[in-house]
């Protein structure tokens, strides 16, 4: 009998309304289009308005994944979220989402590793499918850093934006292409840099403001330097080569950073996908929003190779592997 396998079988995003340009950010900040554009890549990003919250988010992007795949919410075995912008400290936005999507059976669950969360929850949603706990399990990244970003503060106000993705994992069975599916997932961390890129305070210690802090340089460097590790490492565990990836679906924090990691896998831009010049970097919600586009627009295709990659506050970072 084959290992069990997580099959990628649907793909849901969701953006907020509002967008705000480098532009209207410049009308009340000392900054300009072309800094973040030359810095960034982002010419601009979605804000959440008064109804859009981690959980709202999350359940219209889990929807989308769901009639992706044909399937209903009741069929579906657990509800992973990355996020580190919940609305409540508990119940977890999972769970919400569960009632959202009128889910009566499974479970959820929440997952903090900021930037990195899509990719954690990726790998404990394909262990669960492994070990056989569950047969599907919708994996969602849901995050509003407008409300942990202090605007005034133009060095990371300007980098960030609001949204939801989506990815239904399913076991595979049978009757499907036996070379589909995550092939292997690999995730880091390292506390001793997390005074890097970090949030101030949460319900624990209230005392706190609640802002975003970050120490952009050193972020940079620790995030070429451990993200090209990292695409080493999961081509090395697959027995591949560069050439054997047909797209790169990186975290969308900076388009130098995702440039320098597909000169490494020496992938031309067009094998590369790229948001983060209208989304800017919606943390754990990026990599399912990328891909949830570039699956819908035809340009990632049944069979191919696709690799994920990130990096976040913790520093934590990490990889996977998947053919669609
Ligand atoms: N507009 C205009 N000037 C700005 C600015 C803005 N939005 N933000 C910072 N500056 C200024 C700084 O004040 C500084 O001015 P000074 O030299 O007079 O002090 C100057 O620009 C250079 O700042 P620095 O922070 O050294 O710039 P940088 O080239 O490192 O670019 C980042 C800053 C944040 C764009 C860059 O470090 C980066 O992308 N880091 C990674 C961040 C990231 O991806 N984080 C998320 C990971 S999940």
């Amino acid at each position: 009998m084959m290992a069990r396998r997580s099959l990628l079988v649907g793909f849901g995003g969701y953006l907020p309304d509002r967008i705000v340009t480098n532009d209207e950010l410049a009308t009340r900040l000392d900054t300009s289009d072309e800094w973040i554009r030359a810095r960034t890549g982002i010419a601009q990003r979605h804000i959440a308005g008064p109804g859009d919250t981690a959980v709202s988010m999350a359940s219209a992007a889990a929807s989308q994944a769901l009639d992706y795949a044909g399937m209903r919410a009741g069929d579906v075995g657990a509800v992973i979220v990355g996020t580190s912008t919940p609305d409540q400290a508990f119940p977890a936005t999972a769970v919400r989402v569960q009632a959202e999507l009128g889910m009566t059976g499974g479970f959820g669950f929440d997952l903090a590793a900021a930037c990195s969360g899509f990719i954690y929850a990726l790998s404990m949603a394909d262990s669960l499918i492994r070990s056989g706990q569950v047969d599907s399990v919708l994996v969602i990244g849901s995050e509003v850093y407008s409300r942990i970003v202090d605007w005034s503060d133009r060095g990371t106000c300007v980098l960030f934006g609001d949204g939801a993705g989506a990815v239904l994992l399913r076991a595979a069975g049978d009757e499907d292409e036996d070379r589909a599916g995550i092939l292997s997932t690999h995730l880091h961390s390292d506390g001793r840099t997390g005074d890097l890129l970090y949030v101030d305070g949460a319900v624990g210690q209230r005392e706190k403001s609640g802002f975003l802090h970050m120490r952009g340089r050193d972020v940079f460097r620790h995030a070429v330097a451990k993200l090209s590790d990292s695409v080493d490492e999961v081509l090395r565990v697959n027995g591949l080569s560069h050439g054997d990836v047909s797209w790169l679906v990186p975290h969308q924090a900076n388009l130098r950073i995702i440039e320098g990691v597909a000169r490494k896998l020496e992938l031309p831009p067009e094998r590369v996908i790229v948001t983060v010049d209208r989304h800017a970097n919606t943390s754990a919600a990026s990599i399912p929003l990328a891909l949830n586009e570039a699956v819908r627009d035809g340009r990632i295709r049944p069979g191919d190779l696709v690799l994920m990659e990130a990096l976040g506050g913790g520093l934590t970072w990490g990889s996977a592997l998947a053919r669609i």
